[in-house]
């Protein structure tokens, strides 16, 4: 198939432009005057990007908790009682309604652009309720073409049968971990490794237990306090250290020096009132960095927003909207460890969405208001009425 078209083909910005999709990768890319012969499929002055990758979402819950959102907007604390509560809501659903509510969610993503979705289970807290969401996330990956790129959260605040966070921690290591990795149920496991959740000592044995079972780590880091998660998961070879709305300069260097990818969410820093991440000091000192929606339970409700995302990285964080694009294609990618994703080179995925825009610019223009004209996967093109 061969794809050509008078506007932008971004990030770059290549224009006019052509592109050969062979095998559902991309085969050839460069003007239209140098393409292979052949019909084309002529998507006019529509800006093109790579599919968006959204490498930090929670869709397995089920309650509702924007009261507790109004409420913290008044003066309320951000606790784990909000992360309980929406494991005390999800518990009690049955198979049937968490899977209607999954793919909602994912086809929301999907419709909006992401072709690469990030799913974390982690409003279980025991092993069968693990185990339970991540097979529902199974089941509906298998019935909604988005990419699904799984990962266990055991690791999301302390369960109340726990008598304490170490007893807990060695549970996620000794039991849970083994058993998702028996069954292939994800591919990464995440800690929340701040104040009040899991401490570096308990992060650290978890991430030992997810690492000897050929599970890659990632951790929620220095969001609610500057605790040194972030070199910690620097030490540990984490594939992205996620949030960092509190990480100082000491942080932004280790990182930096890293493989570690800073993945940036600022729609939740937004919505708690937090500091920003420092977006332009990782970019300035050569850190790799993702955004990414953490569309959740709690603090931040938005799947499908991704546009929104790159448009806050931009306007918000200081990114330019070529620099916020490529952390939502490219550095998403990077953050799962996926290099055949969210790029335009010779031999990677055949990902692409043309956009209701002319220009990338229109994602900080339109604060998100940008929508997917058409979408391919694998060369696939997805039926959006679906
Ligand atoms: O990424 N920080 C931890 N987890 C989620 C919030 C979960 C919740 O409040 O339900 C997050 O922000
Ligand atoms: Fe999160």
């Amino acid at each position: 198939m061969l794809l050509t078209g008078t506007g932008r083909l971004a990030p770059g910005g290549l224009s006019p432009w052509a592109l050969l999709v062979r095998d559902g990768r991309i085969a050839w890319v460069g003007s239209p005057a140098d393409a292979p012969s052949g019909d084309a499929v002529d998507l006019g002055a529509a800006l093109v990007t790579p599919g968006l990758v959204d490498s930090h979402t929670h869709p397995v819950f089920a309650g509702d908790r924007s009261d507790e959102a109004a409420a913290r907007l008044e003066g309320a604390a951000y606790t784990d009682g909000g992360i309980l509560r929406t494991m005390r809501a999800t518990r009690a659903a049955d198979d049937a309604t968490l899977e209607t509510l999954v793919e909602t969610r994912l086809r929301a993503a999907l419709a909006a652009g992401t072709t690469t979705v990030e799913c974390k289970s982690g409003y279980g807290l025991s092993l069968a309720e693990e185990l339970r969401h991540l097979r529902i996330l199974r089941r509906v990956a298998e019935r909604v073409p988005v990419r699904v790129v799984t990962t266990f959260l055991g690791a999301h605040a302390v369960p109340p049968e726990a008598s304490s966070v170490a007893e807990y921690a060695a549970h996620v290591a000794d039991e849970m971990i083994p058993a998702v990795a028996d069954e292939r149920l994800a591919e990464f496991v995440d800690i929340f490794a701040d104040a009040g959740f899991f401490d570096l000592a308990s992060t650290e044995r978890i991430a030992r237990a997810a690492a000897a079972a050929g599970l890659g780590v990632r951790l929620h880091a220095e969001q609610l306090a500057r605790t040194g998660a972030a070199e910690l998961g620097v030490r540990l070879g984490a594939a992205s250290v996620d949030h960092l709305e509190q990480l100082d300069a000491a942080g932004v260097t280790a990182l930096a020096g890293s493989a570690t990818v800073a993945t940036l969410l600022p729609a939740p820093a937004i919505v708690l009132r937090d500091r920003l991440p420092p977006a332009r000091a990782l970019l300035d000192a050569g850190a790799s960095v993702a955004l990414a929606s953490d569309a959740n339970a709690g603090t931040y409700g938005g799947f499908g927003t991704m546009p929104m995302v790159i448009g806050l990285g931009a306007a918000l964080l200081g990114m330019s909207v070529s620099e916020a694009l490529t952390a939502a294609t490219a550095g998403g990618a990077a953050a799962l460890r996926r290099p055949d994703l969210g790029g335009l080179a010779v031999g990677m995925a055949a990902d692409l969405v043309a956009w209701d825009a002319d220009h990338e610019g229109a994602f900080a223009l339109r604060l998100g208001a940008v929508r997917p004209l058409r979408i391919w996967i694998a060369g696939e093109e997805i039926d959006l009425r679906g």
